[in-house]
């Protein structure tokens, strides 16, 4: 096992090193959830200052023309370039469930023949909970959930698209991205991808894998903030087919021609639907930059380093890690299956160690390589050895649940 002494050499040569201070982290704070929520880069406060002080305070509305109206569009193309997207088939706009309705009752729309999309039982809830509201919203459609293995085999003549999350938000399980979109392609269906816990987790082709479309948050790993806008990605061969059924203004071709008719705009600007929230976008924008400097490619090999010392330690304390030990099959976190892991992880937030809690027994960790070291991994397993050895998990506050785990 790593030792402080080891953890201190391995951190002192880590070229990721210098981001750390780019953020705001708070004193004795070891944060293991920015896969929940990314803490917030530095550059973000002056830069919101700007937005609100000038921007918004000064300009008043002249800034929608110096600026604000191109953000979804520019935020959209520097994404692209960590999720390797062309910078015109990416837009950032509402939320990652918004988003995936857009995405799904457009590709519903596209084959009256194909009318049923497939998804994982266990996907993450608001992509089922969509996937419900989206047949809902289409005459004849239906939704197929299928347990992970079988999600391939479920697909058919009448499917019109397969709905899955990349890297699973509980387990850390990763879909091959490549043989997965081929399968569905095979069988003529298209798919559509979650990537709130891939972007900005390791790096992603998605071009290379032929992918149609994708959605992702923006307040997990590309560290946002609290709501972030979310984006989407539609491949370029599939934006003069596919429309967006929140056929809103914003995805107007004239906007501001203030036409009765709705007239669908060309490439991603289709798939904007109301006013762009500025503010959110200049937080956002600020977190992107900071990964834009950064290499994933490294903070990838990293994260898989953080992986092998968290789990490591896992195993010494008799955890059931529950994420797969190759690094080719999994995401950037970490998660152990513990019968206490509600209390465990509140016994943690109380030491300093900020976790989460995923229902009904799993305690997940998040290793976000631009501000997380390996001496942060060895003291949240201090931590974690005394809380699970002294029993102090079991104090009757560490039970109390709060709306938010
Ligand atoms: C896989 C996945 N999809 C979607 C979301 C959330 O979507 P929204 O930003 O619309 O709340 C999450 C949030 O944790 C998630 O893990």
């Amino acid at each position: 096992m790593m030792t402080r002494e080891d953890a201190r050499a391995r951190d002192a040569a880590d070229p990721l090193r210098p981001f750390r201070a780019r953020f705001a982290l708070p004193e004795g704070v070891i944060y293991l959830d920015g896969n929940s929520l990314g803490p917030l880069p530095l550059s973000a406060v002056p830069a919101l200052a700007d937005c609100v002080e000038r921007q918004w305070g000064d300009r008043l509305i002249r800034s929608w023309n110096e600026g604000w109206i191109e953000a979804p569009r520019r935020l959209g193309g520097k994404i692209a370039r960590l999720i390797g997207a062309q910078a015109h088939e990416v837009i950032v706009a509402d939320s990652t469930s918004a988003n995936l309705f857009k995405a799904l009752v457009a590709a519903l729309n596209r084959d009256p023949a194909r009318r049923t999309i497939v998804s994982e039982l266990g996907n993450f809830h608001t992509d089922l909970h969509i996937a419900e509201g989206a047949i809902g919203c289409v005459p004849g459609a239906s939704l197929r959930a299928v347990p992970r293995e079988a999600v391939l085999d479920a697909l058919g003549s009448d499917t019109a698209v397969l709905l899955l999350t990349h890297v699973h938000y509980k387990t850390a399980e990763r879909f091959d991205l490549g043989a997965i979109t081929q399968g569905a392609h095979d069988a003529g269906a298209l798919v559509l991808w979650d990537f709130s816990h891939s972007a900005g987790a390791l790096p992603i082709d998605l071009n290379s894998a032929n992918a149609d479309l994708a959605v992702g948050c923006g307040y997990k790993y590309l560290n946002g903030g609290p709501g972030a806008p979310a984006w989407l990605f539609v491949a370029e061969r599939w934006h003069d087919t596919l429309g967006n059924p929140l056929s809103g203004w914003m995805g107007h071709a004239a906007p501001f021609a203030f036409e009765d008719r709705y007239r669908p705009a060309s490439g991603m600007d289709r798939w904007l639907t109301g006013t762009p929230p500025i503010l959110g976008l200049a937080a956002l924008e600020a977190g992107v930059d900071l990964w834009l400097e950064a290499s994933l490619d490294t903070a990838w090999a990293k994260s898989q380093a953080l992986f092998d010392t968290m789990a490591a330690i896992g195993d010494s304390l008799g955890l059931a890690c529950v994420s797969p030990r190759d690094a080719g099959r999994r995401g950037s976190h970490i998660s152990f299956r513990h019968p206490d892991a509600h209390a465990l992880c509140q016994a943690l937030i109380a030491r300093g160690v900020i976790g989460d809690f995923r229902a009904p027994d799993i305690l997940r960790l998040g290793l976000t390589p631009l501000y997380i070291g390996f001496e942060d991994i060895v003291r949240a397993g201090e931590i974690l050895a005394d809380i699970l050895q002294s029993g102090s998990y079991r104090a009757p506050i560490f039970s109390k649940r709060h709306a938010v785990t």
